[in-house]
This record gives C-alpha cells, structure tokens and sequence, in this order.
C-alpha cells in the first residue's frame, strides 16, 4: 500500500521520506550531557569529574552505570566519551570469551580512549582476573607460548577508561566493583523527563505530537526512555493510519489499548505476573522461581524487567519469604483485597 506522505493531513511532514530508520535510530541518542534528558544527579557530577579529568589531561576514572535495560547506559557511556573527546571500543561481558579477546582490545586504546563493556557482569572470571592489574595500573601480564618454552610477559597499557554496564549490580564480584571510581546507578525518569524526551524524538521523527498525547505516553513508558520511544513509533503508526494531524490524546489511548499497554505503563506480562500471585498465592509471599516458573518467563527477565518497576510503582513488595503483591495493585487490576490471615 501506498505511503501517504505527501498528504498534508498526515502527521509526517514530507522531508521524513528519505530517512533511513537506521539514522533516525541512531540521531535518538543525544550525544552531549547538555542534551541528556533527566538523571541530574549523574549529571552533575559527571560534569565535575569530566571537566577535572580533561584539565590534568588524563583518563576519566573507571565509571560503573548500573540500572534497569533502556534507561541509557550505553547512551550515556557515549555522551561521556563524546564529552572527554576521545575514541570508544564497545563490547560485551559474553563478547570477551578468553584473556586473548581482552587483549586485543586493550591493544586497541589508546591513552584517554574509553572500553565499553556492556553486561560486564558475564565476564568469564578469567578476563575479570586480568581486567584487575589493566585497570587499578594499566598492565596486564600474559603467557606467552606453550609448554618449556611458555613464559610470562608484561603488557603496558595506555591509561584508557572502562565504562561497565550492567542491569544487576549485584552480579558483580566485589574486587572488580571497588576496582570503578565512579559508580552511579540509574533511576527510572519521572513523567516530566519522559515528556520531554518524547518530545525530543518527536522532533527527531518529524512527527507532531500534541502536548496531551505526549503526556499520556509518559505515563505510560514505565519510567523508560526505550518504551517511550518504542510506544511513540507504534503511536505514530496509528496516528498516521488514522490520518491524524498529529498525534493526540485519543489516539494514543487507543494504540495503547490495542497494544495491551495500560495507563500505569503495565502490560501483558506484568498483569500475569500480579493475577498469578493473586489467584494461586494469594497476593503472595511467593518466591521469585515460582512466579518465573508459573508464567513462564526466566527468572533474570522477571528480576531485571519487570520486578524494578512493579516494586517502584509500589505493587509489589519484597519480604523475607518473598514477593507480596500490594493493596495498590490489587485496586489497579480492580480486585477486592483480602489479606490472608
Ligand atoms: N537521557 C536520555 N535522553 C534521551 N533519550 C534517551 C536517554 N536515555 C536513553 N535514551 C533513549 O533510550 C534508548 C535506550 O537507551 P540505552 O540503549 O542507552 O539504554 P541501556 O540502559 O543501555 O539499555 P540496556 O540495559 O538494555 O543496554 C536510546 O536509544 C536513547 O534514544
Ligand atoms: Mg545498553
């Protein structure tokens, strides 16, 4: 079917034709802090350490950002390499299989450049073992060679800059934790924030999005810039099928439906999680492993995606025995709550 975008009705503007999705993609993530929506705190500081770390010319210190999956970790490791003006190498914990991986990366840097290692908590132990000497004094040793002839050689390493990513900080050994001098966990972004990033992407997508419309999708992207963006995509979609001018209160509401995406931002999974625990626990206590177990989904995605928000939202809690499911929630899904006695 035909594209209507030469229609003026329609919220795309007609310069939007040519955009690859890759760039637009790409240009949503702001690549200075002044263009960083929310975190503040992070923010801040990071503007002292930066500032201070470019005035003695040497490499920022070893920066850990741990949080909730797209809350801009990796956005932000980019803003910050962008900010210090140097190069960035970008791999993964499971990425770095042997110590050799991890070598020729180092290899790579050089002084000030920064080592991106997203999901550093699944690096195999012997890489976090070497990661250590690389790290607190910029050397590593290794054996070189086989059998009689194998002896140790030590590696000077320019001083680089390792950004760690992680959803679990908890995952993390203590040796390689203390190991970052910056350590700064992210919040979920309050509506306001959202609000704005939406806007911002809408400007970015050269889609008009109007002020009641961009509201009600911060409300309902689980206080994550990635869901914003997802749902604002999904909206515009609708938006654009519709024939609407732009994208408005109603239409979000009812892509929104469509979607299973309710006004707390909750969705399929996360309702299954609740009713589970409500209809055969209880409300709960119940452990985590039974939950995954029930609904089939694995533990780490429950922990790491759908738990945090539920837990800040305050529907669920955590105790001793386990996850408790709130009277708020019970109110939200419309069900009568008796606690057990
Ligand atoms: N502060 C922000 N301001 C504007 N946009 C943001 C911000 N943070 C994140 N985004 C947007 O959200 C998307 C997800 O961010 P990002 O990939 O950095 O998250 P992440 O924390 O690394 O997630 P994961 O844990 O899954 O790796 C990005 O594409 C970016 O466009
Ligand atoms: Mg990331």
């Amino acid at each position: 079917m035909a594209r209507q975008l030469s229609d003026q009705s329609n919220i795309m503007s007609n310069q939007s034709t040519g955009h690859d999705e890759n760039v637009i993609e790409t240009s949503l993530r702001p690549q200075v802090l002044a263009d960083y929506i929310g975190q503040d705190k992070i923010k801040k500081e990071l503007q002292v350490y930066i500032a201070a770390a470019k005035s003695r010319e040497e490499a920022l210190d070893h920066v850990l950002l741990y949080g909730p999956p797209g809350l801009g970790k990796t956005t932000l490791a980019m803003v910050i390499t962008h900010e210090m003006g140097v190069n960035i190498k970008t791999t993964s914990g499971p990425a770095i299989e042997k110590p050799g991986d991890l070598v020729a990366l180092l290899n790579e840097l050089q002084a000030g450049d920064v080592l991106f290692i997203d999901e550093i908590h699944r690096l195999p132990k012997v890489v976090e073992e070497m990661l250590y000497s690389a790290m607190e004094d910029f050397y590593i040793d290794i054996v070189v060679g086989e059998g009689p002839t194998a002896h140790p050689v030590h590696f000077p390493l320019p001083p680089f800059t390792l950004i760690g990513a992680t959803t679990r900080a908890g995952a993390l050994s203590a040796p390689l934790r203390d190991r970052f001098g910056i350590v700064e966990h992210m919040a979920y972004y309050n509506a306001t924030e959202l609000n704005q990033i939406i806007m911002r992407s809408s400007r970015i997508f050269n889609v008009r999005i109007q002020d009641s419309g961009a509201h009600e999708l911060a409300l309902r992207s689980r206080g994550t810039p990635r869901i914003a963006n997802r749902l604002l995509k999904r909206v515009r979609d609708f938006a654009q099928v519709a024939k609407k001018p732009a994208i408005d209160h109603e239409i979000v509401v009812k892509a929104l439906k469509l979607l299973q995406v309710d006004n707390k931002g909750l969705d399929e999974v996360d309702r299954k999680m609740l009713m589970t625990m409500i209809n055969f626990y209880h409300g709960g206590p119940v452990g985590v492993k039974t939950i995954a177990a029930n609904i089939g989904e694995e533990v780490d995605t429950i922990e790491e995606m759908y738990e945090p928000y539920l837990l800040q939202i305050g529907f669920i809690s955590r105790t001793p025995r386990g996850r408790m499911v709130t009277p708020a929630a019970y109110e939200h899904l419309g069900i009568e709550y008796h606690p057990q006695k």
